[in-house]
């Protein structure tokens, strides 16, 4: 009977040991947007971040990989690509450079992967600042030109004068 039990409990086990591997994300959905996908992305950064300085290749590993291959945002869902929130006359510009900024944090997600599976933590340790620059370096680009910071930006003026117009 316990031997029973123990190979019960191993084949319950191994499904959801393998569904761990494969499945990287929580959130895959039809309609899963951009912003979903990048609150995601934060969470497995910290999952990232926790695996490297605790040193644990199985959990960095998962995360780097959650990074590297994340679920595309569903397409023609509302809100689902970058352009979605660019001002229409940045737009072009910015989807032309989405294919250098997504590498800049894909690569390194990858190496980092590799990194963690030799045990090289230091390298683990740079490779997860370098996809931190990656996604500094699209949101940098990609903030200003959001449909409501161009709309901010363009209105500053009326915006401050009516703000002193506050009754004290
Ligand atoms: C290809 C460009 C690009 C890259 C690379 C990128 N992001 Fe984003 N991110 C965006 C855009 C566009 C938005 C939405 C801007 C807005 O809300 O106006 C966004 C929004 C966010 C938000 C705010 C979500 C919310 O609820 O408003 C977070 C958090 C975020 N990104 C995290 C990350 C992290 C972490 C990475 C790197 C692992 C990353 N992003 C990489 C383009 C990018």
């Amino acid at each position: 009977m316990k031997k029973l039990i123990i190979v019960l409990a191993l084949l319950l086990l191994v499904p959801a040991y393998a569904l761990g591997v494969e499945i990287n994300q929580s959130v895959v959905s039809t309609q899963t947007n951009l912003r979903e996908l990048m609150e995601d992305t934060l969470s497995q950064m910290q999952r990232l971040l926790a695996g490297v300085i605790y040193q644990n290749t199985y959990e960095a590993g998962q995360a780097a990989i959650a990074i590297a291959a994340h679920p595309l945002p569903a397409s023609g869902a509302p809100k689902a690509g970058v352009g979605y929130f660019i001002a229409p006359e940045h737009r072009l510009a910015v989807l032309k450079a989405l294919p250098t900024f997504k590498d800049a944090v894909h690569g390194p997600a990858l190496e980092l992967d590799a990194a963690a599976k030799k045990g090289d933590w230091d390298l683990a340790l740079q490779k997860f600042h370098d996809i931190l620059n990656g996604c500094n370096a699209c949101h940098k680009v990609a903030k200003p030109l959001t449909i409501d910071n161009v709309i901010l930006e363009r209105n500053k003026d009326e915006i401050s004068k009516m703000k002193k117009t506050i009754v004290k």
